[in-house]
């Protein structure tokens, strides 16, 4: 079982995906735990360059390109190994963050942007995706001080509202898959919510 956590930023994703590999491991499940852009030794190095260095002045194909580098990686290396040993995989953002950042945010096509997707991942998608949607200045008031942000934390607003938009219509899009919850809930409240849609696909999938 693949389960993903999307949302924009200060969505609270975080902290839901750690109180969710809380409750599996409480109820018995081995989870592998992870996050995009990141997760293998490669992810690590290319997270640091997506995220922090401005002065690359990457363009927003070089952009997709790494993060799907670092996904490639990620699944060869650490999801697929996890998933056939039986394990339950949690991951903090997956391919859905690449049509909603790359694709609605910086402007790239969704269906160029989809076979780079199933390139990199071969094929793989979640099994369950849950969107923390929060409005945009509420989760950007929640990020870092103005001027430690990184290169999508300090896009305009309405480059964060693309995105949120986009979320919206990838969820219409596969209700079966995704699961949305309102991120400005009780973290603890929330957390109980998502634990009661898991448990529900678990016990259909097994
Ligand atoms: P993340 O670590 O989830 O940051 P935060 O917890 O602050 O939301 O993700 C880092 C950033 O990378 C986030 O701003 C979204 C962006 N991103 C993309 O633009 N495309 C992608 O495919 C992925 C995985 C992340």
């Amino acid at each position: 079982m693949f389960i993903t956590l999307e949302g924009t930023e200060g969505s609270g994703k975080s902290l839901q995906t750690q109180k969710l590999v809380g409750r599996l491991r409480d109820n018995g499940f081995t989870v592998l735990q992870t996050h995009e852009p990141g997760g293998t030794p490669l992810g690590t190095e290319l997270r640091r360059l997506l995220l922090d260095r401005h002065e690359l002045g990457l363009v927003a194909r070089s952009e997709a390109l790494l993060m799907n580098a670092s996904r490639a990686q990620l699944v060869e290396r650490v999801i697929r190994p996890a998933l056939e040993r039986g394990e339950v995989v949690v991951c903090d953002r997956f391919a859905d963050s690449t049509l909603a950042y790359q694709g609605a945010g910086r402007g790239l096509d969704g269906q160029e942007l989809s076979s780079v997707i199933s390139f990199a991942t071969a094929g793989l998608e979640p099994d369950m995706t849950i969107l923390l949607d929060v409005p945009v200045e509420v989760g950007l008031a929640r990020k870092h001080a103005q001027d430690q942000r990184n290169r999508f934390e300090e896009e305009a607003m309405a480059f964060h509202t693309r995105v949120r938009n986009a979320y919206h219509a990838l969820a219409r899009s596969q209700p079966e898959r995704w699961h949305c919850f309102d991120g400005q809930e009780d973290p603890e409240q929330l957390s109980q919510l998502i634990w009661v849609a898991v448990d529900r696909v678990l016990r259909a999938h097994t």
